[in-house]
């Protein structure tokens, strides 16, 4: 049974306004779950991404009696996380899924320069500066939400995959940390860790070819559930799924240079795919 929520006892009183819940990346994968899973729980939700998000707009209008608004920015720019933050202002946002991400795959000695650095900027610098300007209003106000979407890669090195590894364990440490700062402001810092999700996640990066390209994966639904139950119960960390638990409990375990070949296994050319696309029950 779900528990209930703070959001959903808030929202129970009649002259309360549904709290409205900012989404970066919501234009596919985790991030349109998180929207939906947010919408048909009656907030209302600002969905932003750097395309698509006319469409991720609709299809949450058409299935959802939610609130749904969207924005278009590179929130790998400065101006686009500024925009963005301007617009949550307009809209009272106190609930932020910091989401979007991208990966960057191969050998560090071929990688483009500018796909390692543009990692960077949207995975780590965005999400660093979106929370530096939201967070003090959220103090203010005396209380928000704010959700770091990191991954289990964060648990490990990743070789073939070290940048986009780095950038997670970045966003976990750095969740964590504000989370320890914020205690007693009514702010709460909620860190996700994915395992595994079938979203254009690995055909954006062209890792299709490799062992978890190729592997099973959870479904973003399940994912999206998981990451919505701890932003409301203000929870600290969430690996949803097992295969997630499995990953980091296994990653506590491990010296570091056998996490790292371990870990590395992943990123590395796989097998060739079953018959149809294998998916983790939970
Ligand atoms: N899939 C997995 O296995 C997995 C596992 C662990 C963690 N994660 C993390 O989960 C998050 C979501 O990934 P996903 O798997 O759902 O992949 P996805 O479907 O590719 O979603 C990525 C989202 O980020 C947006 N985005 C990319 N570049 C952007 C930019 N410069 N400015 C604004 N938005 C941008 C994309 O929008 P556009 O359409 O505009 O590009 C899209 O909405 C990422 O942080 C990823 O690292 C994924």
């Amino acid at each position: 049974m779900r528990r209930r929520s703070w959001h959903a006892t808030w929202s129970a009183c009649p002259t309360a306004r549904p709290d409205v819940a900012l989404v970066t990346g919501a234009s596919s994968g985790i991030g349109f779950a998180v929207a939906r899973e947010l919408a048909q729980q009656g907030y209302g939700v600002f969905v932003v991404a750097e395309r698509g998000v006319d469409q991720a707009v609709h299809q949450l209008r058409q299935h959802t009696a939610a609130q749904v608004t969207g924005l278009e920015v590179d929130l790998a720019l400065p101006s686009g996380v500024e925009a963005a933050v301007a617009r949550a202002r307009e809209l009272d946002v106190r609930t932020f899924v910091l989401n979007a991400g991208v990966g960057v795959h191969g050998p560090f000695l071929h990688t483009p320069l500018q796909d390692e650095l543009r990692l960077v900027d949207l995975n780590v610098r965005s999400v660093v500066h979106l929370a530096h300007l939201v967070v003090p209003n959220l103090v203010a106000a005396g209380g928000g939400r704010l959700v770091v979407v990191s991954s289990i890669a964060a648990t490990m090195p990743a070789p073939l995959f070290g940048t986009y590894a780095a950038s997670k364990a970045f966003l976990r440490s750095f969740a964590w940390s504000l989370r320890g700062e914020l205690a007693g402001t009514g702010v709460t810092v909620t860190t996700v860790l994915p395992s595994a999700t079938r979203t254009p996640f690995f055909r954006a990066a062209k890792m299709e070819r490799t062992h978890i390209g190729r592997g099973p994966k959870s479904s973003p639904a399940m994912v999206a559930r998981r990451a919505v139950e701890a932003l409301q119960d203000g929870r600290a960390e969430v690996a949803t799924g097992l295969q997630a638990k499995a990953m980091v409990a296994i990653a506590r375990v491990l010296p570091q240079p056998t996490r790292t070949a371990f870990h590395g296994w992943f990123y590395a050319p796989g097998a060739p795919p079953p018959a149809s696309p294998a998916t983790y029950a939970e």
